[in-house]
């Protein structure tokens, strides 16, 4: 199958979050099953440095554009995947997070900037930038890729699209103003178009223009159907239920593999698991706590945000320090959550290792090192951490939400005595439940016969993209034989044989 993948991220050529991770190996094992998949991104300034072999393929007029945008040609690394990089200096070139300015604002034109990158997505889909390749199925990412189904919807002759939230809570949302100056079809402000409380959002151009939506979890696809987790846009998704499926997200284990990891000073298996006890105490030694491979020691790697939970943690200091343990924090977010876990070191150093920074490495040292994983997530579209954290051995605390309800098995007596369990799970996002988690999890810390059966279930669940690059497979032949979405973002359903079939 012929497919184009449009995200803004891919690892290693570019990552803020999973988004990164996910669109960096999703497409490798899809190409491993024999299918031309080819990634195109925007080209940052960080992806040109690490991308393979480029070459200017064609140059692009582009409304929204000064200049004429070149359109790049080169390898994925690491694999045989075409790359596509959309090269507008004046969208494009700019340093560090793409989405953010120096001080942590969005750069105020991401709107013209990924209309544009849509824009390109669409040149691309019709073979008008890589003359002689014509993909069958566009598989656009996140709201950054919002406006590629609306602007091909508008074509009579057009591959399939298919649109995957990876998470409802960015939806990339801008103003009035700022919609009547991309040039877009003026009836796309309304309800059944990009219009959101008046407001563009380009994440409800892809639900509705596309031909098919993803998410990246089963218990997330039923989730976003309800006003607790649909931010607004439940109705709609209900709406389109029979063409939203959930398909939980894989693991590259070639990156995150505790027995060949390179960036960890003691790869290890389930076999040499006193290896983990050593990177337990370079972890130690790495955050400035006491060098003590007895004491519980918890780990957390991620954006701190509201999505993550990281205030229940917070709201929990007072008893977390009565106990003997200690935490690790890796993560950069909100300045708040930001100063509240510098004041927990600062008040308790020898407990709290805190380190407010992006750090590739030591996310692996802090999988690999802690005894367990804090993840209590208020929403989790699918999360990796948790998968991360299974096969680094480090039994996740988690909430059952989104992903993390499908990949981890709680460790009460039934489970355990099955064999089966491997994590500690909890119901509300509320301190007192995390608590009592925290609490089951160093209890059975203190029983070690019975936590190194957890370790070893957790590390021999297998999490790789094998089924779900075989599930998207199907669903794209699925999608390439439905009726296709109308300009109007109908869909005409169904199609005149399967009417025939259901009289
Ligand atoms: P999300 O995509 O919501 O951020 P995921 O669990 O899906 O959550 O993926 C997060 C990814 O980003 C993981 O690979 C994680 O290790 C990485 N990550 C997040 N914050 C940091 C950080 N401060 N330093 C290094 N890696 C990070
Ligand atoms: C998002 C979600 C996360 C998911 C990731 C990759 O950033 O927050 O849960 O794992 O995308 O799909």
């Amino acid at each position: 199958m012929d497919v184009l993948f449009c995200t803004s991220e891919a690892f290693p050529l570019i990552k803020t979050g999973g988004l990164g991770d996910v669109c960096g190996s999703l497409p490798g094992a899809l190409h491993e099953l024999g299918n031309d998949v080819r990634l195109v991104l925007p080209a940052y300034p960080q992806v040109i440095e690490r991308a393979a072999k480029l070459e200017t393929i064609a140059s692009l007029v582009l409304s929204g554009a000064s200049a004429p945008v070149k359109m790049l040609r080169g390898q994925f690394p690491g694999s045989e995947a075409t790359l596509y990089l959309v090269d507008s200096a004046e969208h494009f070139r700019r340093p560090g997070n793409p989405y953010l300015q120096q001080d942590g604002s969005d750069w105020p034109d991401n709107a013209q900037r990924f209309a544009l990158f849509a824009r390109a997505i669409v040149a691309l889909a019709l073979g008008q930038a890589d003359t002689g390749w014509i993909p069958q199925l566009v598989h656009c990412n996140d709201w950054q890729t919002g406006l590629a189904a609306p602007l091909l919807a508008l074509e009579d002759d057009r591959p399939a699209t298919l649109f995957t939230i990876h998470n409802l809570a960015y939806q990339g949302l801008f103003s009035r103003t700022q919609f009547q100056a991309l040039d877009l079809p003026p009836q796309w402000w309304s309800m059944n178009g990009l219009e959101f409380h008046d407001q563009m959002s380009f994440i409800k151009g892809g639900l509705i223009f596309s031909d098919w939506t993803t998410t990246v979890s089963p218990t997330y696809a039923r989730e976003i159907q309800t006003a607790e987790f649909g931010c607004g846009l439940e109705g709609l998704l209900k709406q389109h239920s029979a063409r939203l499926t959930g398909i939980l997200n894989g693991v590259d284990y070639q990156v995150w593999n505790p027995g060949r990891d390179r960036l960890i000073p003691h790869p290890y298996t389930a076999r040499t698991l006193r290896l983990k006890q050593e990177n337990k105490m370079a972890l130690q030694d790495a955050f400035g706590l006491p060098v003590k491979p007895e004491v519980p020691l918890f780990g957390h790697v991620g954006r701190l945000v509201e999505q993550k939970g990281l205030d229940l943690i917070m709201e929990l200091v007072p008893q977390l320090v009565q106990r003997r343990l200690q935490l690790v924090f890796l993560g950069t977010g909100q300045p708040q959550l930001e100063q509240d876990l510098r004041q927990a070191h600062g008040r308790h150093p020898t407990k709290f290792g805190v380190r407010i920074a992006y750090d590739e490495q030591l996310a692996h040292l802090i999988e690999a090192g802690s005894d367990a994983f804090l993840m209590p997530s208020r929403f989790e579209p699918c999360g990796l951490n948790q998968l991360y954290s299974l096969r680094y051995g480090t039994p996740p605390i988690v909430r059952r939400t989104g992903g993390l309800a499908d990949s981890v098995v709680d460790a009460d007596g039934p489970n355990l005595y099955a064999r089966k369990a491997t994590g500690f799970v909890f119901d509300d996002a509320e301190p007192a439940q995390l608590l009592r988690a925290i609490d089951r999890a160093l209890n059975l810390y203190a029983q070690q016969r019975v936590w190194k059966d957890l370790v070893a279930t957790a590390m021999h669940q297998d999490f790789s993209w094998t089924r779900s690059a075989n599930a998207y497979l199907e669903l794209y032949q699925r999608v390439l034989e439905a009726p296709r979405t109308g300009r109007d973002g109908l869909h005409r359903n169904p199609s005149p044989d399967v009417a025939e079939i259901l009289a």
